[in-house]
């Protein structure tokens, strides 16, 4: 069986688009795959998430399975690879990189192929379902952890315990290209206070190495709420997201936010001992809600 980790980003996106640090960790949700052998050419199927495609489909799932073997050495493979997982698809928690990754391990199976070939290869699948992605996703998805990201300095693993956290999914769908392209928008009708939220934004991940290497919860959860604040006045936040915050805040949470690209997807907030009343919380309002670590590895 192979793998991928799903994650979140705990602080800095949007920033990260503008060369800010961002801070991401895997989560304990993962796409597990396995091969069954087949006389119908390369196909995936995702149960869970009602896909069944074959790799010459018109279908974006088919375009990154075509462009994952074909970055892998070797012809395209006849076989059936079947993939299971417990992450939910287009909540912005990393499913896409993970069924990249776990695609590309399952294809590389026999091959000595180290982790950053491995994410070159997993990366050719991701582009295919975003346009440009950061690499932030495929990177945690293969080696897992927590760790800094930066635009052009890749990602610095982070020296700290998994954190709990509790994820929301609003159900709204959204798209990060939309909410990445409006920040832009703003930022050239508004330079001054667009480039201070993001500063802002980005100060708080560098900021938050340190609280994640010592623990320190409670600086973290005041860092996590202020960053909602900041993307929602950058335009990224809902009216939704706006109370599942405020929820989870009122639960006794220390922090909460929108995590990824926002304009929906999910909320995550940080409630040590408080996180059955965030998920009674955001349950009572119909929203599907569960713990989960952040920061796992292999
Ligand atoms: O929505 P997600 O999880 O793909 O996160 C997007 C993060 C952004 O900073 C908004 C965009 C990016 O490419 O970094």
């Amino acid at each position: 069986m192979t793998w991928g980790f799903g994650k979140v980003i705990l602080l800095g996106e949007h920033a990260v688009v503008y060369g800010h640090p961002a801070v991401a960790g895997s989560l304990a949700r993962r796409v597990q795959c396995h091969g069954e052998t087949s006389d119908a050419g390369l196909r995936l199927r995702v149960p869970a998430w009602d896909l069944d495609v074959s790799v010459d489909d018109d279908h974006p799932v088919a375009a990154a399975l075509a462009a994952i073997a074909d970055a892998c050495p070797g012809p395209r493979p006849s076989i059936t690879l079947v993939a299971k997982t417990d992450l939910p698809a287009g909540a912005g928690l990393g499913s896409s990189a993970a069924l990249s990754v776990a695609i590309a391990r399952a294809l590389t199976y026999a091959m000595d192929i180290d982790d950053a070939r491995l994410e070159q290869i997993a990366a050719a699948g991701e582009r295919c379902f975003h346009e440009n992605p950061s690499g932030v996703d495929v990177a945690l998805a293969t080696r897992g952890g927590l760790g800094l990201y930066r635009r052009g300095h890749g990602f610095t693993p982070i020296r700290s315990a998994p954190v709990s956290l509790v994820i929301g999914l609003s159900g709204q769908p959204r798209r990060t290209a939309d909410m990445v392209s409006r920040v832009a928008s703003q930022r050239d009708k508004n330079p001054t206070a667009t480039n201070d939220h993001l500063t802002h934004l980005g100060d708080a991940a560098a900021a938050a190495v340190a609280w994640l290497e010592s623990g320190d919860n409670a600086r973290l959860g005041v860092a996590m709420t202020d960053a909602h604040e900041h993307l929602a006045a950058l335009g990224v936040s809902t009216a939704l997201l706006d109370e599942l915050v405020a929820d989870a805040v009122g639960a006794g949470a220390l922090g909460a936010k929108l995590t990824g690209g926002g304009g929906g997807g999910a909320v995550i907030a940080l409630a040590p001992h408080r996180e059955a009343d965030v998920l009674q919380a955001w349950h009572r309002r119909g929203i599907e809600a569960f713990t989960c670590l952040c920061g796992v590895t292999p």
